[in-house]
């Protein structure tokens, strides 16, 4: 079997080490054993306006979880970010800009420029309103300013959200409304894969069902045409000339929030993640540095978009609070051609390059050629993020990118996480493809049977929950603690609840099995299942509907949904197409449905519940195996199910 597959860490890794073996094991012994003791030694390696006294406060026990670290503390986001490598590293190069057109001009900014950039975004903010505790709801594409914006709100201690730009008007004014924001930033345009992103035009069509917006900062950016709101709206490039570059950061509690971050759940609408300052930039720098080996001046590349979290721990947080060079892609990995990213890879002499194993998969149908045509010497680590990657793709990836020189980290977490909670350290822990290995420092997983019954044998299959608290964690879903402690606190008291299946083998390691509740993991993005039924639900044509995943070679995952019409329509490809477009324009892009598939009637129980195992097994062509359908209302449903499924 493929655990059998071991790549230790080569000899080059090794003697490079930030962290051995046994530097690995002691640390992490002592993590779990002494958590106050080994969090103050860490926490040092930010700067505090105040010391704390106080490390660990914490409780995962039902229902008063409560989680606080360094609660006693005062710091500065920002201030760690930029302000303390001025005098080092004022003139190093903090942010590489890679612009979607290949033939367009990179761009470089430097610790100093940084400083300058986010200082005058910072002072926009003020003149617009924005004061500690507000929240700032960030849409826009991968530009600076991105960066820049995040960094401004980190400053005044205002609270960002960032909203993935390819989400719809409907998503973005849900999550505007949901923590109330009063304040915009986006832009004119974005642009991706040669494609234009309307996200003005989008702002204005969210704003129609957002009172408690008051002001759009506005960033130009492609220059396309927009209509700009008189009073409400104000053009970056004209606000900033008279603003100041002097900003002095806000001393924030520790525990003061640094932004709410929208991912789905298995029910309901998305949940915004909170949070805080001190554990979660900690938690983002120590696990940047040792998890990537992070060595100065090198140049690192993470190919995520700021709007999911990886963007916000892996581009911005983590490498600039460790004064790193980061690089930020406007672009897709396939447009102009598959070998758009190994382009990038020589431009800049990239040294850790970490993506997803869905781009890997893509890249890898494109032919190996793609992969030939340029320098990737300058590679000395991989990492990947976001589901589990087949061994195959992994060997593809350590193969044709790496060489075979480079190490590769599979890293596992969440956005509830803040940061990596599994993975291998380069130079510590061997790499079997596939698995995530083994856990971070203070990260204490356990494997639980299904009905709650800790696995203590090493090898175990079951469901994955961590233990006890580590810094990165979040603190609360914003505005409704009580979801957050019956999401991740209820169904297994004393643990968090990741939501994800996994199986530990012989020698310790983690393999993740993927989600066991109604999350999507589509091409690494999180959809909830609910979320995309009532998109459905909500076209005048639909009556019911249910949607459940199923094996997809590149996207890991495809949308597969049942759909029931109201009595009279009937049944077309152009109804299909509709429904596909309907859904686009209710979420986003990203939760197109693969297959649409007409179900006159849904399995559901006597109670009415639907019996979702069994749409997963036909989704799957699966029909040997569905198992006791004996409870259901009318069993005659499924065989009709069978009948039609879709074929692809
Ligand atoms: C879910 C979290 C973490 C940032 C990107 C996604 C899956 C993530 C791995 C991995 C297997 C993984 C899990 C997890 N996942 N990384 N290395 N191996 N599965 O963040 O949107 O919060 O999704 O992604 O299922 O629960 P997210």
């Amino acid at each position: 079997m493929s655990d059998q597959l071991i790549f230790e860490p080569s000899e080059t890794a090794i003697a490079n080490t930030l962290t051995t073996k046994e530097q690995y094991e002691a640390l992490y012994e002592r993590s779990v054993s002494d958590p106050d003791g080994f969090w103050r030694e860490q926490a040092a390696r930010l700067d505090w306006i105040k010391p704390f006294t106080k490390v660990k406060n914490t409780s995962f026990a039902y229902p008063d979880v409560s989680i606080k670290w360094f609660e006693d503390g005062e710091l500065n986001v920002a201030a760690n970010c930029i302000d303390r490598h001025l005098e080092t590293r004022g003139d190093q190069i903090a942010i590489i800009w890679e612009p979607d057109d290949p033939k367009a001009d990179s761009r470089s900014i430097t610790y100093r420029e940084l400083h300058e950039e986010v200082s005058r975004f910072a002072n926009v903010l003020k003149s617009l309103g924005a004061k500690k505790g507000d929240r700032v709801t960030i849409y826009l594409p991968m530009i600076p300013e991105a960066a820049y914006a995040m960094l401004a709100c980190a400053r005044i201690g205002a609270v960002h959200s960032v909203v993935f730009a390819g989400f719809s008007p409907d998503a973005l004014s849900g999550r505007i409304n949901d923590c109330d924001s009063n304040i915009v930033v986006t832009a004119d345009e974005g642009r991706r894969g040669g494609k234009v992103v309307p996200l003005k035009k989008n702002v204005d069509a969210a704003l129609k069902d957002c009172a408690g917006v008051e002001k759009v900062l506005l960033v130009r950016n492609t220059g396309g045409d927009v209509d700009v709101s008189e009073g409400r709206d104000v053009w970056w490039h004209e606000a900033s000339q008279q603003a100041s570059t002097d900003c002095p950061p806000e001393a924030m509690n520790a525990e003061d929030p640094l932004f709410i971050l929208y991912t789905s759940g298995s029910t309901g609408k998305p949940k915004g993640v909170l949070h805080t300052t001190g554990g979660y930039l900690l938690w983002a720098s120590l696990t940047h540095e040792r998890v990537f080996d992070y060595k100065d001046g090198e140049v690192y590349w993470c190919t995520a978009d700021v709007g999911w979290v990886t963007g916000h721990s892996y581009i911005v947080y983590g490498p600039l609070a460790n004064g790193a060079t980061t690089v930020m892609f406007e672009g897709v990995p396939n447009w102009p051609d598959a070998s758009r990213h190994w382009q990038v890879i020589e431009r800049h002499k990239i040294a850790v390059y970490y993506t997803a194993p869905t781009a890997i998969r893509a890249l890898m149908g494109a032919g190996v050629d793609w992969t030939q045509k340029n320098d990737l010497s300058s590679l000395r680590l991989l990492g990947t993020v976001g589901e589990p990657i087949n061994p195959e793709a992994w060997m593809w990836f350590y193969r044709n990118i790496g060489k075979e020189n480079c190490e590769i980290v599979d890293t596992w977490w969440q956005t509830e996480t803040g940061g990596h909670m599994i993975t291998p350290l380069p130079g510590a822990i061997a790499a079997k493809p596939g698995s995530a290995t083994k856990p971070f420092f203070g990260v204490q997983p356990v494997v639980l049977s299904p009905e709650g019954q800790e696995q203590t044998d090493t090898e175990a299959q079951g469901v994955l929950c961590i233990k006890d608290s580590w810094p990165g964690q979040m603190r609360t879903v914003y505005g409704d603690h009580a979801r957050f402690v019956s999401t991740y606190f209820e169904t297994y008291k004393g643990y968090y609840f990741s939501g994800d299946g996994c199986r530990r083998d012989e020698d310790g390691y983690y393999w993740i099995t993927g989600r066991v509740d109604d999350v999507l993991n589509i091409s690494g993005h999180r959809l909830g299942t609910a979320e995309i039924e009532s998109a459905l639900v909500a076209h005048p044509k639909v009556s019911e509907a249910a949607v459940v995943g199923y094996p997809h070679d590149v996207k890991g995952q495809g949308i597969y949904c049942y759909v029931t019409l109201m009595s009279g329509e009937t049944e077309s490809e152009e109804l299909r197409a509709e429904l596909r477009n309907w859904v686009r324009k209710e979420i986003g892009p990203i939760a197109s449905p693969d297959m649409i598939q007409w179900a006159p009637g849904l399995p559901k129980t006597r109670s009415g519940k639907i019996m979702r195992r069994i749409l997963r097994k036909v989704a799957e062509n699966d029909f040997g195996s569905l198992g006791d359908t004996s409870t259901l209302a009318d069993p005659g449903v499924v065989d009709d199910l069978i009948e039609h499924r879709q074929n692809r």
